[in-house]
């Protein structure tokens, strides 16, 4: 059997900091647990701009192609911001979304026991939550036609089309299914069918799908009621799928529950390939915090806890993710606190390395 194939992409600002801490773990994997996957690495964003100028080069996006999973740190930063549109970094990251076609954007919301005080909510409403937004990624109105500023008589008006067909609807349902069938088997649809047409199809598809997962308790809510429930009482939630306009709202609203940046981990999945595991990008939620970059201050949590996605959704290591997951509330739990996670003063922030090394230890 061939090992497990990984790309990683650190890119730029704090992006390749936080990589040399999932680099260490993925190293112990291969050491204490007979775990090797077979890695490779490369530019992504403004470092690939300076050495290739684009931010993705072709073979770079046809390794990505090959691979089992590909594992992102961060793209940009100021250096880049008076860069053609073309060849910002950015680009570099939507060319892998978009050749991947990754339809699928998983963004957890989990409140890890020692931030429970963290959050913005009471410690009761986001204690023990975990719960799994399921963003469509592909299409809907940030991507349909018409859209544009246009001259309507004596003024202008800015158009964006909401379309989504079935078969698009369909295949985000069924990742979404798939993973509720793997975690608490209840699944809510988001979606505003009592205003818009999209909705009242996206509906129809989703209750159609359901038949496929008869075990699965299936339910609807409008995403503005939902976006109530989810600061009410999140932990009625398991696993909410939902269109790409409201799940862009919805995630970082649910994300924000459980305290910072710098713990957020996301998944971005496709079709599956021919071993049946989806086409997959893992990456941390955050960007290149230029303002801390260099400076061994980074939280590297969310690119380890997205590798630990990597190792339940594309490598079928659910315990080891786990196991991952459960090293990183330990530390937490010890009172190891990168600066992100300190609100007083008077503490010494645990820098990058110290970070990784606890969790690796742990
Ligand atoms: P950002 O996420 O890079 O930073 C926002 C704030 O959160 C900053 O104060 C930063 O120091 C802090 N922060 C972020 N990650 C952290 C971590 N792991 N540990 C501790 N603190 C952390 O977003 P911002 O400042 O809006 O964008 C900076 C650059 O990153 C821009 O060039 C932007 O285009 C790019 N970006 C890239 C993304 C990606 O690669 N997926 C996503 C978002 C922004
Ligand atoms: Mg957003």
């Amino acid at each position: 059997m061939t090992n497990p194939s990984l790309l990683i992409l650190p890119g730029d600002g704090i992006g390749p900091e936080v990589m040399a801490e999932v680099r260490k773990i993925i190293d112990w994997f291969g050491a204490r647990r007979g775990i090797t996957f077979d890695v490779s690495e490369d530019l992504v964003g403004g470092c690939a701009y300076d050495k290739h100028g684009t931010p993705l080069h072709d073979d770079t996006m046809a390794r990505a192609q090959e691979v089992d999973a590909v594992l992102l740190g961060a793209v940009g930063g100021p250096k880049y911001d008076s860069l053609d549109f073309s060849v910002k970094p950015e680009r570099g990251l939507l060319r892998l979304r978009k050749e991947m076609d990754l339809f699928s954007n998983l963004r957890p919301a989990q409140c890890f026991d020692a931030l429970a005080d963290f959050s913005s909510l009471k410690k009761d409403v986001v204690a023990g939550l975990d719960i799994m937004i399921v963003r469509e990624l592909t299409s809907g109105v940030y991507f349909g036609e018409p859209r544009g500023i246009f001259e309507e008589g004596n003024e202008r008006v800015g158009i964006n089309t909401q379309r989504y067909t079935e078969s698009e609807i369909d295949r985000v349902a069924r990742s979404a299914f798939d993973l509720a069938m793997k975690r608490g088997k209840k699944l809510c649809s988001m979606e505003k069918a009592n205003v818009m047409e999209s909705g009242i199809l996206w509906r129809e598809v989703v209750t159609e799908v359901g038949k496929d997962y008869p075990e699965v308790e299936l339910s609807h809510m409008y995403a503005d009621a939902g976006a109530m429930q989810l600061t009410r009482w999140p932990k009625q939630f398991d696993v909410i799928v939902t269109d790409n306009l409201f799940g862009d709202l919805l995630s970082d609203l649910a994300a924000m529950l459980t305290g910072s940046l710098g713990m957020l981990p996301s998944a971005s999945l496709g079709a599956p390939m021919d071993n049946g595991r989806p086409k997959a990008l893992y990456e941390p939620v955050h960007g290149s915090a230029p303002d801390i970059a260099g400076q061994g201050k980074a939280n590297p949590c969310a690119c380890i806890l997205s590798f630990a996605m990597a190792l339940r959704y594309s490598f079928d290591l659910g315990d080891e993710a786990t196991r991952l997951e459960q090293a990183v509330n330990a530390v937490l739990g010890d009172g190891v606190r990168t600066a992100d996670l300190l609100n007083e003063e008077g503490i010494t922030p645990a820098t990058t390395a110290e970070m990784g090394d606890a969790v690796l230890a742990a």
